[in-house]
């Protein structure tokens, strides 16, 4: 399999930097017909068991954040022992640098490093072969377009407002295709945009980010109830645009008390359960992602069985893009959706195989960007080349967000009447 043009040739790397001003990695794998270049995003709120992001720690360079290591250990180690395989074997390529790295978290080349080339890999065989990268990734299947979650208000880590909660995400659920969807969040973006301003004065309409406003509020109610004015200023009801939540609530989680600290009250897991339920049944929430820390698996499973039926209980910081992780959390029945992340795991094809798993167990897949990102837009792909339910990638404002929403308009187009849109399956 693959012909000569798709064997690597060579592989360079070099520090850019992503959305935040921080340095990342970006490699390109070169075949004798095509380079392909890719660079890796940089998440705020981890989970703890994550993949491990290589930074040189040197404090004369970018405050000890540079990644020079991590392009060296491309440069000189991994990228040499890739010459000569195939490109579009994305599992050979990835097996090699896993087993070069020998440890269990990519802690030894950095899983910026390996993901980096993973990607770049793809990308290069897709070029060789004239194709575009999401029929590169799965060949031979029925494409979905995901439904666009976009981050309208942003808070917790990504934002300097008083907000517990990190993202309100709206879902344009009711659009007929994923460029629709893609009008439509922008159109509810604006008017929540002018709603703000009207309401809590222009200093409201500041950004955090990943594009979504940030405003002084800490109440979560008031700013979902502000996102339910945007939508329907916009013409639009609430079946069409449905609200989600990302509470990341490792972040306002104190360990020592085992409480959560959120709306100026202290909540235990019970009393949270009951929030969040009480959110899902006014504002008609389609999506509750990282409702708990991130070891909660058996409170996880608890609202789960509660709202599951309707809602989609996504896991992210308690999964990190882990088959292991996602494995035990179906078998708890901890949640009935995972959030999917390329560099919470640190390889392409590990993260196709978290995929694979969690749609083998009926699971709805959300594919996600970090809140520090570049304009790669890789997840465009993947998402559409695995059927996925959901893309979450920011407001549809800022550049390294507007990447991802542009690529799947070009996506759609490109797929034309073969292009099935997930949104169906939630409207
Ligand atoms: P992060 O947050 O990229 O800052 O980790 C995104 C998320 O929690 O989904
Ligand atoms: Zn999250």
């Amino acid at each position: 399999m693959g012909g000569v043009s798709t064997r690597i040739v060579s592989v360079r790397a070099r520090e850019v930097l992503d959305s935040r001003g921080n340095p990342t990695v970006e490699a390109e794998v070169a075949t004798a017909a095509s380079v392909g270049r890719a660079s890796v995003p940089s998440g705020a709120s981890k989970g703890k068991l994550e993949a491990l992001e290589l930074r040189d720690g040197d404090e004369r360079r970018f405050h000890g954040k540079g990644v020079k290591k991590a392009v060296a250990n491309v440069t000189k180690i991994l990228g040499p022992k890739l010459r000569g395989l195939d490109a579009a074997d994305t599992s050979k390529v990835d097996a090699v640098m896993i087993r070069l790295d020998g440890t269990a978290n990519k802690s030894k080349y950095g899983a910026n490093a390996i993901l980096a080339v993973s990607m770049a890999a793809a990308r290069a065989a897709a070029l060789a072969n004239s194709v575009s990268l999401f029929s590169q990734l799965r060949k031979r299947t029925r494409y979905a377009l995901p439904v666009p979650m976009m981050n309208v208000i942003n808070g917790g880590e990504h934002a300097g407002n008083g907000l517990a909660i990190q993202e309100f995400l709206i879902e344009p659920v009711g659009a007929g295709t994923c460029t629709e969807a893609i009008r439509m969040g922008s159109e509810v973006y604006q008017s929540l945009k002018g709603v703000l301003v009207a309401k809590y004065g222009r200093e409201a309409i500041n950004v955090g980010d990943e594009g979504g406003f940030a405003p002084p509020l800490s109440l979560t109610r008031d700013a979902l109830q502000s996102i339910r004015e945007g939508v329907s200023k916009a013409g639009y009801g609430e079946r069409d645009v449905r609200l989600g939540v990302d509470a990341a609530s490792s972040t306002f989680y104190d360990q020592k008390a085992k409480k959560y600290v959120i709306d100026d009250e202290t909540m235990d897991a019970g009393e949270l359960e009951d929030f969040y339920s009480a959110l899902r049944d006014e504002f008609g929430l389609l999506t509750i992602e990282d409702p708990f820390h991130e070891d909660a698996l058996e409170e996880f499973a608890s609202i789960t069985k509660r709202l599951g039926a309707k809602t989609k209980v996504i896991g992210d910081d308690i999964y990190v893009t882990n088959v292991k992780r996602i494995m035990a959390g179906i078998r708890a029945k901890a949640t009935n959706a995972v959030l999917i992340k390329l560099n919470q795991i640190g390889s392409v094809s590990e993260t196709e195989e978290a995929i694979e798993l969690a749609h083998k167990a009926g699971w709805s897949v959300a594919v996600s960007h970090r809140s520090g990102e570049t304009e790669d837009p890789f997840i465009a792909h993947l998402a559409t080349a695995f059927g996925s339910d959901f893309v979450k990638t920011g407001a549809p404002a800022r550049g390294e967000r507007v990447a991802k929403y542009n690529e799947l308009i070009r996506i759609e187009e490109e797929l034309g009447p073969r292009a099935k849109f997930s949104g169906k399956r939630f409207a």
